[in-house]
């Protein structure tokens, strides 16, 4: 692979995706099928199976988990590569091409997920706004919206994460993949901005990677996801598929912090909304 072939390396490479963000115990998709489980009103589903929309779905692979437990999945990414990959790959999943800030698939669905901080390429608040308000289109009435991300309050009082260069590497196809890894928070745009620097194995290529995200503080998305039609019914830094500890690997209804109880000082953020 040269620097020129790999312009998005990640996300034009699925399978290079996938193997540096390896999920073997489907975290995720499990911290998504507990909480469906637990909030989705029973009746809503009683008579056919839940469908479920993902928003910057990525490889697929956590629609995967859902669709082989019974679910409908649909996601959108727009990565020609990844909707490619997750439709090979995963059985029962549909994808298509289309922007999370602004799109339309001919459906109503009993949830809406956005995992791993794909909201947070909505960078100003009409992005936001525009998705938000899509998502809520999107759902039947009671329908959730289940989103994990960033947190921006993480970032008031600590700098861990901002000190300087990180360095990270992997192995895929018997090559060694080193990337060094510098953050840094864009004040004015409130943005986390991100410049990666990979060394391409094989080669004396390099390729330099530039990247942000939205730093959204816990109440500014309840304003936004209240405005957009949305009743917040939990949010919470912790338990999560992203965090320190994980996501259990049993959990009951009563295993989520209810809204208010959770100090929000984590590294990620956590929300279940209900649309009203
Ligand atoms: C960090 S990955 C997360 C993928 C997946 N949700 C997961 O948890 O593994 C972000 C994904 O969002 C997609 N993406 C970025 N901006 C997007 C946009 N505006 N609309 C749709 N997808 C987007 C990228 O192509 C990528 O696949």
């Amino acid at each position: 692979m040269t620097a020129t072939e790999a312009r998005n390396l990640l996300t034009d490479n699925p399978a290079l995706y996938a193997a540096r963000f390896p999920d073997p115990d489907h975290t995720a998709g499990r911290f998504v099928d507990d909480i469906l489980q637990a909030h989705l009103p029973s009746d809503a589903t009683a008579f056919q199976r839940t469908s479920v929309l993902d928003l910057g779905c990525g490889t697929g692979r956590d629609l995967g988990y859902l669709a082989d437990r019974g679910y409908r999945c649909h996601g959108i990414d727009q990565s020609e590569a990844m909707v490619h990959y997750a439709q090979q790959k995963y059985e029962g999943v549909t994808a298509s091409v289309g922007d999370l800030r602004d799109f339309a698939v001919s459906e109503r669905f009993d949830a809406v997920i956005c995992l791993d901080s794909s909201l947070l390429y909505c960078h100003t608040d009409s992005e936001l706004e525009s998705c938000l308000r899509c998502a809520r289109a999107h759902l039947r009435s009671g329908g959730l919206l289940v989103v994990e991300m960033r947190n921006g309050a993480f970032f008031l009082g600590n700098t861990e994460l901002l000190d300087g260069p990180t360095h990270s590497c992997f192995s895929w196809h018997g090559s060694t993949w080193r990337a060094e890894t510098t953050l840094r928070i864009d004040h004015a745009a409130q943005l986390l901005r991100r410049r990666r620097h990979w060394q391409i194995p094989d080669t004396t290529d390099e390729l330099v990677q530039t990247s942000a995200w939205r730093l959204l503080f816990p109440l500014e998305l309840t304003g936004h996801l209240q405005r957009a039609g949305f009743a917040v019914r939990a949010m919470f830094d912790s338990p999560g598929p992203r965090t320190d500890a994980g996501w259990p690997t049993r959990s009951a209804p009563g295993d989520f912090p209810d809204l208010g109880e959770s100090p929000m000082s984590g590294d990620r953020m956590h929300v279940i909304a209900q649309a009203i």
